[in-house]
């Protein structure tokens, strides 16, 4: 395996940043890997994924580990249900899309989610009430101070809104090496309650949607509010939605009778952070090569040659706004390097 120097990382990471990886290699199994980590213990290691929740403010002076472990197996088949083990490197929507052409359900409300398989248990991804959680039955992951195997069943992830064990207590302790789902195999448990998923079912004249209809109707509905990072740089949505209690979110509909919000538990609510930061006035702007979407106010965008630390003035510019507004605080989703 060859270490390289030097190396842009540019088109390792969904908001385009140019930043430099002062060194760099791309393992594709997980000998090469151990190999990797064996050769260099004492080197502090960056490891990148698909680069799609990360935004890069400065060249990165560790040693960058880009995970390139490609391959899916079929674990077991039942009558209703299949298990496919699926390796970290893969792209998350193209598992997806290849779970639904082998007529597996379970993940097609997550189309076209930027990113790998292997991160996809750190977030507990999810779109239009689905989560990774709902059909992650475990993963295996490389002890980086051992270089053992260790195997995490569902239970063990801790899976939280966009939280998992991996950001919390082992944060930094283990890559993922393969994630294995268990997924439908005749029967499929739709979910088309969501709002925007019944409208666009509705609108193509679909009554009885399959896997393939509702994997459609998402990516139609990502395409028209979410901007594609082959063609602007972004990272999906760049806030967590706020949790806030009950009482406070009360106090706020005296000043915002309009105020969206979605039921967390008995005291809790979450409040949409894209209408906290539309309200507030960001959506759409744009300052030179940089701005927030226009589109979607959750997302930040990179329209060519911005720097990493150009969008993070941003996302601070905004939070300020958010808190002065409406004292509440909105936490990046994305990890800042
Ligand atoms: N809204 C606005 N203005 C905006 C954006 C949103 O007012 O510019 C309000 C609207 O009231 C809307 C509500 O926010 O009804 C919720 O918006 P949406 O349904 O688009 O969902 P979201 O809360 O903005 C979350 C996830 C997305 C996921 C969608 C769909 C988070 C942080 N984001 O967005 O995930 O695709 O739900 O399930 O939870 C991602 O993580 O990268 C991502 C895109």
């Amino acid at each position: 395996m060859l270490i390289q120097d030097n190396i842009s990382l540019k088109s390792y990471n969904t908001f385009g940043i140019d930043v430099q990886a002062k060194q760099f290699v791309s393992v594709s199994n997980t000998k090469q890997l151990i190999q990797v980590l064996k050769a260099h213990p004492n080197t502090k290691k960056l490891l990148l994924g698909g680069g799609s929740n990360m935004l890069l403010t400065q060249d990165i002076e560790q040693l960058v580990i880009h995970l390139n472990l490609k391959g899916k197996t079929e674990i077991s088949k039942s009558e209703k249900h299949v298990l496919i083990e699926a390796n970290a490197g893969e792209n998350w929507h193209d598992f997806v899309l290849w779970s639904i052409e082998q007529g597996f359900g379970g993940l097609e409300n997550m189309s076209l989610i930027p990113g790998n398989v292997g991160t996809s248990p750190i977030q507990n991804i999810g779109a239009y009430g689905v989560e990774l959680k709902d059909t992650f039955i475990s993963c295996k992951a490389l002890n980086i101070e051992t270089l053992q195997v260790e195997e995490f069943t569902n239970k063990d992830c801790k899976f939280g809104y966009r939280n998992s064990i991996f950001k919390n207590e082992v944060k930094g302790k283990y890559i993922i090496l393969s994630v294995t789902f268990k997924l439908t195999n005749i029967t499929h448990n739709l979910k088309v309650s969501y709002g925007a998923i019944k409208d666009e079912l509705t609108q193509q004249n679909i009554s009885n949607p399959t896997i393939k209809d509702i994997s459609n109707a998402v990516i139609a509905i990502r395409q028209s509010k979410l901007p594609d990072p082959k063609e602007i740089g972004n990272s999906g949505s760049f806030f967590k939605n706020p949790v806030i209690l009950k009482d406070d979110f009360n106090k706020l509909l005296k000043n915002f009778p309009n105020a969206p919000s979605y039921p967390v538990s008995e005291t809790q609510v979450k409040v949409p952070a894209g209408w906290l930061i539309e309200t507030a006035g960001f959506k759409g702007k744009t300052f030179g090569n940089y701005g927030v979407h226009k589109k979607q106010a959750l997302v930040l965008v990179n329209y060519g040659g911005a720097t990493g630390t150009d969008i993070l003035n941003l996302s601070k510019l905004i939070q300020e706004t958010v808190k002065r507004i409406f004292n509440i605080n909105i936490e990046a989703e994305v990890n800042i390097l």
